[in-house]
């Protein structure tokens, strides 16, 4: 056991995870940013014999939910049924074993955050302010947060909201916005008076800096750390806590109708309203008492509302106790390139789970041994599939089943005895030892990647001691040799059994299985007889299986698709050219003519050659068009228009006089363009 002298003074966790937006189903990202991480910490802290408390749940408020139910003709309401299934069915098939996973549109939580809101009023605990914020006049509404959009002031994105820029992540005033308009009628929104009730962050700023920029120098990441210390250092702002609106918790005092708790005032007051839901469960020692440690999981953008906004409300009230650590997580792409909802760039977790059942811990494991924790990473589809078939399968699953199966081969799955152990052994038995401290320091110290890493250092080095000490070709010489390899290398077995967790508890539980092992803790591992020798192994069974390139090639060209809808999407048409005059315009002579003949131009895959009908005696004219239509014989008797003065020009060997009109779709098709009705051959167009 490890505990640096701090965590000692630490009688039990609470442990948060980010409240996911019920607007949309959860995808790689949250995973390896937050939901992965969090598990394997509360998972490692359980084996340690901790007492946890793990709280997850939906953010079922905020304006995007009522945009999307907007959009969709539904109620917000129905919006967050919808996703809160869909999230939490995911999380739990993925095996993130939360003690809670609850909702903030329950009951429950409307009380709780109304409560601590009431209470913070009534201490004169809020800045009372009267100011001027958008309305928009056509909708007859004031407008939160996203319902309003505009340029950015600090790095001129155009599509930044009303409370933060996307694009350089700064939290904004929707008065701070460029060229403001209204997400809900387009209109530019007019100024009204209203009043709301602010956080008095400024008068925060000492103890503020105290606690984090000289409390927490040392053990908060540094990316934590440094944006900490910009927000802290540029002077922080009052900060109101309630919106115009009408979904969300209802500021619970008389006469307020129309205004509800701003969403990241009451999120993370959900964290508490959920530990309050777990029945028969004293809730205040998970909040108040100080020998607990509270720890939020998060991804970066929601660091400023757990280190500064979240602990001055937490500070306000006066009772609760203060984050000991927030690991925020930097992004993850995709492919290169950012996730995104709107977009659809990303991969989901419900179809992930369909599309490779039973494969849960090659996510969990892949995501962690990427984990975005110092930088921003990316998620390949190949680097998925190499990380299941170069390490799951070849390192782990390799090791686990060659031991497993030579115990079966030569002693009828009957674990032998030790015997005697040589030098070879005792190293190995010495290094065995090291690995638990090892793992578990670099998960306490919240490097989730070293520690996996450590883990299958630990099934490399039973692999390499099955190579060096070669038991398959032992046996028939030395039956006792062979018995000593095998146990100890099925120690190392039981130890990655119980190592490997928190990463992978699926297989763990398997490995349980095939080994027949107890439910262990942490403290047993490290030792080189946790498998007593006698016991009868199960039959053996692949940890892992390989992943076919058909499989990976389905999810790229999935993305590949997305990527083509996107650009489709994005398609607008074309800036109008400069003016032309009527005159200059008469000069282009545009007519009507019947096609005669159609053939495809030999040695040219893209041109097709027309005989046209022009009423003027007939003329040829080639076009690019082959490639959108392949049965070119079938043109003829068409109309189509063309060009009668444009100079002859020699296209592979067939002088074309003239050229065909086309339109070409956002797809970049070519499609002829034709008269609505028949007309004479070689009438004028214009
Ligand atoms: O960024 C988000 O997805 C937010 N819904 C996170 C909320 S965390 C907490 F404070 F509730
Ligand atoms: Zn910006």
């Amino acid at each position: 056991m490890t505990y640096t002298e701090k965590d000692q003074k630490f009688k039990r966790y609470t442990v948060t995870s980010a409240l996911p937006y019920a607007n949309g189903p959860v995808h790689i990202g949250h995973l390896a940013g937050v939901y992965v991480p969090a598990d394997i910490y509360v998972r490692y802290l359980r084996a340690q014999g901790e007492q946890v408390m793990f709280i997850g749940g939906s953010d079922e408020h905020g304006v995007p939910i009522t945009i999307k139910a907007r959009k969709e003709g539904c109620t917000p309401q129905d919006i967050v049924d919808r996703y809160h299934k869909i999230i939490k069915d995911s999380f739990a098939e993925l095996g993130i074993s939360f003690d809670i996973y609850s909702r903030t549109s329950s009951k429950e939580h409307h009380e709780t955050a109304a409560a601590y809101f009431k209470k913070l009023y009534n201490e004169g605990k809020f800045v009372e302010k009267v100011s001027m914020q958008y309305y928009d006049e056509e909708a007859g509404q004031f407008l939160a947060d996203r319902y309003i959009t505009g340029t950015c002031p600090h790095c001129g994105n155009e599509h930044a909201y009303g409370d933060q820029c996307e694009a350089c992540g700064t939290s904004l005033n929707a008065t701070d916005l460029i060229n403001p308009k209204s997400a809900l009628s387009g209109s530019k929104p007019v100024l009204k008076e209203t009043k709301h009730w602010f956080l008095p962050l400024d008068q925060d700023e000492p103890w503020l800096r105290q606690w984090i920029l000289e409390g927490h120098k040392d053990d908060w990441k540094t990316n934590v750390y440094g944006q900490c210390k910009s927000w802290i250092d540029a002077g922080l702002q009052p900060r109101a806590v309630t919106r115009d609106l009408d979904w969300g918790v209802k500021v619970p005092i008389e006469g307020t109708d129309g205004k509800v708790l701003y969403v990241w005032f009451d999120a993370p007051i959900g964290y508490i309203s959920f530990t309050k839901q777990l029945k028969g469960n004293d809730w205040e020692k998970w909040w108040k008492d100080q020998d607990t440690k509270l720890v939020h999981f998060i991804g970066k953008d929601n660091i400023v509302f757990h280190c500064i906004i979240f602990p001055s409300m937490l500070h306000a009230d006066g009772s609760y106790i203060l984050p000991d650590n927030v690991p925020a997580n930097e992004f993850l792409n995709l492919e290169g390139d950012k996730i995104s909802t709107s977009r659809n760039w990303a991969v989901w977790l419900h179809e992930y789970l369909k599309d490779f059942p039973g494969k849960q811990d090659v996510l969990r494991y892949t995501l962690c041994s990427n984990a975005p924790e110092t930088k921003d990473n990316d998620f390949t589809w190949k680097d998925f599939q190499l990380k299941n078939n170069s390490e799951l399968v070849a390192i782990l699953g390799n090791f686990v089943n060659r031991t497993v199966v030579l115990t079966h081969k030569f002693f009828g799955g009957r674990i032998p005895a030790q015997g005697t152990t040589n030098d070879l052994d005792n190293e190995v038995i010495a290094e065995l030892k090291t690995f638990p401290e090892r793992i578990g320091r670099s998960i306490e110290t919240y490097r989730f990647r070293e520690a996996l890493a450590e883990m299958m250092n630990l099934a490399r080095l039973g692999n390499k001691y099955l190579t060096e000490t070669e038991p398959w070709k032992l046996f028939k010489e030395d039956p006792e040799r062979t018995g000593t390899v095998l146990n100890l290398a099925l120690q190392i077995c039981a130890n990655l059994a119980v190592l490997c967790a928190p990463f992978i508890p699926f297989t763990a539980d398997k490995m349980h299985r095939i080994l027949c092992l107890q439910a262990l803790g942490w403290k047993d591992a490290g030792r080189a007889d946790i498998l007593a020798a006698g016991t009868q192994l199960e039959q053996p069974e692949l940890l892992f299986e390989k992943i076919e390139d058909a499989a990976i090639e389905a999810q790229v060209n999935r993305l590949l698709e997305t990527k083509r809808q996107n650009e489709l999407n994005a398609w607008q048409p074309a800036a109008v050219k400069e003016k032309v005059s009527f005159d200059d315009f008469g000069k282009v002579d545009i007519r009507v003519g019947t096609v005669l003949e159609c053939s495809k131009v030999p040695k040219a895959d893209k041109l097709l050659q027309f005989k046209i009908d022009d009423g003027m005696g007939g003329r040829t004219i080639v076009s690019g068009i082959a490639k959108f239509y392949p049965e070119p014989e079938k043109l003829v008797g068409m109309q189509v228009c063309f060009i009668a003065n444009f100079e002859p020009r020699k296209l592979k060997g067939v002088v074309s006089e003239g050229m065909i009109l086309s339109a070409e779709d956002k797809d970049g098709r070519l499609v002829l363009v034709t008269p609505s009705q028949l007309v004479t051959s070689g009438v004028n167009v214009g």
